[in-house]
């Protein structure tokens, strides 16, 4: 039978319809068991040859080059397809690339399905609101499940080190606290609708040029202490069903047969009850890697040899892999599939109805609040409503807004807007998303007189400049999976915007970027806008922000460097290396990662991690620290002392007086608080121990040395309100952390005394505090 999917359909028998008969043949089919009886159950009643083909993914599209056809049951243009067991009521893993939404590998030109793009990466962790990452993962995953997926490609969680990184938009910024609890907060949401989420890529993949050859070079400890902790945090807090080893080696050993990372750290130490799945390409042998850890290999023709097929088969047959080990793989996979509901929950036969404007809600939501105001010289915003004359510049304002490029790449709801741009193959096209900046900058002052020019004649956008009361030019940079960008905007932009800069003082600059870029114009600019790339409802967030409706309360995830000269590496690693020859990228800077490094350095960036600016202004007081039970407590007033509602992130940084960090101090936890002109809320913060620590990697354990600790309140890591200072003693705790345990520090208390005056952020309305 065809099911609409275009595939076969498998019959799956649902627990909760198994008649009592089979239901005692299949106890593993009972959900009242755990995840953990359940697989081992089923793992019991499986031949081995069932064994192996749960270990081993095909690539779900066509690869023409290699003749290569996926099975029948994949999705058309997926990343994958593991087939389902029917006899034993397993399903199968129908897998999707959706770091930012349902993502489709292109077969040909028109081959793809249309979905809801959240913003970028950065832009969710610009928010520095996990209920936010949470309610955009549940967004595309119910998406996915629509589409007939069960698997997701997504979080990714890889610290921005490199800030020319191809892929840093897909990513949640440089420091491991912010990063992991947005990625945490983010599979919370895509598991809820019963589809696994994949963190990625474990561990260093920082950057693209040379990704799968490179050697990522790092002392252990202080890897723990930032890239790694960004996992460890993701995968307490977030408990995902499986997680993707990279392509790169780490300290000369590929990801994807590095016993210490697999074995050692994330199964050992962190008690990882879930399965490695292997990046699409990134396998390099077959029972070495399955000891090392691996336990599923994707994407199976992207690898030269089907290592997890007849070569896994052969080595347990010759006794070079013991029986019991390909049958940890089975369970481990099954575990996560009862886990997360992919049993109780079979996908549908047919694709289910998606509500895209509901869906583009919740995106605009997410990138309203991740837009950061980086400059506004005499307040020139917000905007005045009126305002007779409005020139609009660049960036296909008129048609939409960008996206990156590569196996993230989301074909929106209405198509392309602006076809035909970037690299016909992978890791192209081009994607603008119909969500014009122009026509809801137009909805927002319908008096304003608007005109709109692309840019590409500078003289001609100068001559309008001088028409108009003000100017917003819009600036777009593409960034892309497997290759790396400049820091400088392409098409001659930095021109055009000094140009028109130039010519009109009441001007606004809308960047839409994976990352960071110069900006030699910005003594020119009057204001500066970070929208990153702003997803399917990002015309109308940005008017939102650029007119008023919304107070700005996106603050940087990353640091924006002045020049390429303070980065830890000037040049990019590898870029002039012979194609195809190996090399090692030394992280000499350690742990001391993004603003880390800057402060070790004392550089001065362009803007500050942390950084962003309110239309309205916050007052800190009576900043106290405290050890309760063990732990260390922050607590604080902020009041907003300027004249509208606006959201403060007030943020606490540590640092030992006696030093001894990879650097004079780390993010330890932050709140955001939507605040009535006047209102004031107190937050305290529980700091996680192990931002207090070193890792001794002889020892194998966290440490805290004893000693005076100084605690910073501030809005950026370079801006500091309040400072106080604790004791600490001496602490230690092995290197295995178990589950969970400690509060995420985003987990605040407001006192009942100031919930009532101003309440702290909800969920409830994404963009607006609930009043
Ligand atoms: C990427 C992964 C992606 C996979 C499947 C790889 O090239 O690195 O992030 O999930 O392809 O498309």
């Amino acid at each position: 039978m065809k099911s609409a999917f275009g595939g076969l359909l498998v019959l799956v028998l649902l627990a909760a319809s198994v008649p009592a008969r089979a239901a005692a043949s299949r106890p593993w089919l009972n959900s009242a068991l755990s995840p953990d009886a359940r697989a081992a159950l089923v793992v019991k009643a499986m031949t081995r040859q069932e064994k192996l083909a749960l270990v081993f993914d095909y690539f779900g599209s066509l690869v023409p080059d290699k003749s290569y056809r996926p099975p029948q049951g994949a999705r058309m243009g997926s990343a994958g397809y593991v087939p389902g067991i029917p006899r034993l009521g397993i399903p199968p893993q129908w897998i999707t690339d959706a770091s930012l939404g349902v993502a489709t590998q292109r077969e040909s030109a028109d081959a793809y399905r249309e979905r809801t793009a959240l913003p970028s990466g950065l832009a969710t962790a610009a928010t520095w609101n996990p209920l936010l990452a949470r309610r955009g993962g549940a967004m595309i995953a119910a998406e996915a499940r629509a589409s007939g997926f069960n698997v997701l490609l997504g979080p990714g969680v890889n610290l921005v080190r490199e800030p020319r990184g191809g892929r840093d938009f897909e990513y949640a910024g440089e420091d491991p606290l912010l990063a992991g609890t947005i990625a945490g907060a983010q599979i919370r949401g895509i598991q809820s609708q019963h589809v696994i989420a994949a963190l990625k890529h474990f561990a260093l993949n920082d950057q693209e040029t040379g990704r799968s050859i490179l050697s990522a070079d790092i002392d252990r400890g202080q890897a723990r202490q930032s890239d790694l902790l960004a996992f460890e945090l993701a995968i307490e807090q977030g408990d995902p069903g499986t997680v993707m080893c990279a392509y790169n080696r780490l300290n000369g050993v590929y990801s994807c047969q590095d016993r210490w990372l697999l074995q050692g750290v994330l199964k050992g130490d962190w008690d990882f009850p879930g399965y490695v799945m292997s990046d699409w390409g990134a396998v390099h042998s077959a029972a070495a890697a399955a000891l090392a850890g691996l336990d599923q290999e994707s994407g199976w023709i992207l690898d030269s040899q089907p290592y997890f097929g007849a070569p896994l088969r052969q080595a347990v047959a010759a006794g070079k892999m013991p029986p019991t080990r390909l049958e940890e793989m089975a369970r481990r996979i099954l575990r996560s599939m009862f886990a997360v509901g992919l049993v109780a929950h079979p996908i549908g036969d047919h694709p289910a109805p998606i509500d895209f404007a509901s869906d583009e809600q919740v995106s605009e939501a997410d990138e309203a609040q991740g837009i950061v105001l980086l400059k506004n010289a005499g307040a020139i915003l917000p905007l005045p409503r009126t305002m007779k004359r409005l020139l609009v510049v660049g960036g296909h304002a008129d048609r939409g807004v960008i996206s990156g490029g590569g196996s993230s790449t989301v074909f929106p709801a209405g198509g392309n807007v602006v076809p035909g741009l970037g690299p016909k193959g992978f890791p192209g096209p081009v994607v603008y998303l119909p969500s014009s900046p122009l026509a809801a900058l137009m909805g927002q002052s319908p008096m304003t007189e608007v005109r709109y020019l692309s840019g590409d004649d500078i003289d001609e956008a100068v001559r309008q400049a001088k028409w108009a009361d003000h100017v917003v030019v819009f600036a777009t940079q593409w960034a892309a999976e497997s290759q790396d960008v400049s820091l400088t905007l392409p098409d001659d932009q930095d021109a055009l915007i000094s140009a028109v800069a130039a010519a009109n003082a009441h001007n606004v600059v809308v960047l839409e970027t994976g990352g960071p870029v110069l900006m030699p114009w910005v003594s020119k600019a009057a204001a500066v806008v970070e929208a990153w790339y702003p997803g399917s409802g990002g015309g109308p967030a940005i008017a939102q922000v650029l007119f008023g409706g919304v107070d700005p309360s996106g603050r940087l995830p990353v640091t924006f460097p002045e020049s390429l000269a303070q980065l830890p590496n000037p040049g990019l690693p590898g870029e002039s290396v012979p194609q195809g020859k190996p090399f090692d990228v030394r992280y000499r800077e350690g742990a001391a990662a993004g603003y880390k490094w800057y402060e070790k350095q004392r550089l001065t960036p362009q803007f500050p991690f942390g950084y962003g600016l309110s239309y309205t202004r916050f007052r800190y007081s009576n900043l106290a620290a405290r050890m309760d039970s063990g732990r260390l407590v922050v607590s604080f007033e902020v009041t907003n002392v300027g004249s509208r509602e606006g959201a403060a992130v007030p943020q606490v940084y540590v640092g030992p007086r006696a030093g001894g960090w990879e650097a004079p101090r780390r993010l330890a936890g932050w709140s955001k608080v939507s605040l009535a002109a006047g209102g004031s809320a107190a937050i305290s913060i529980t700091v996680d121990p192990r931002l207090l620590a070193t890792f001794d990697e002889a020892g194998q354990s966290w440490r805290i040395a004893p000693g005076t600790y100084a605690v910073w309140l501030g809005e950026s890591s370079a801006d500091t309100r309040l400072s106080a200072e604790v004791q600490l003693s001496a602490w230690s705790h092995s290197a295995r952390w178990g589950t969970a345990t400690e509060l995420p520090s985003y987990y605040h208390v407001v006192s009942p005394a100031a919930r009532r005056a101003a309440p702290a952020w909800t969920d409830r309305s994404g963009s607006r505090a609930a009043r």
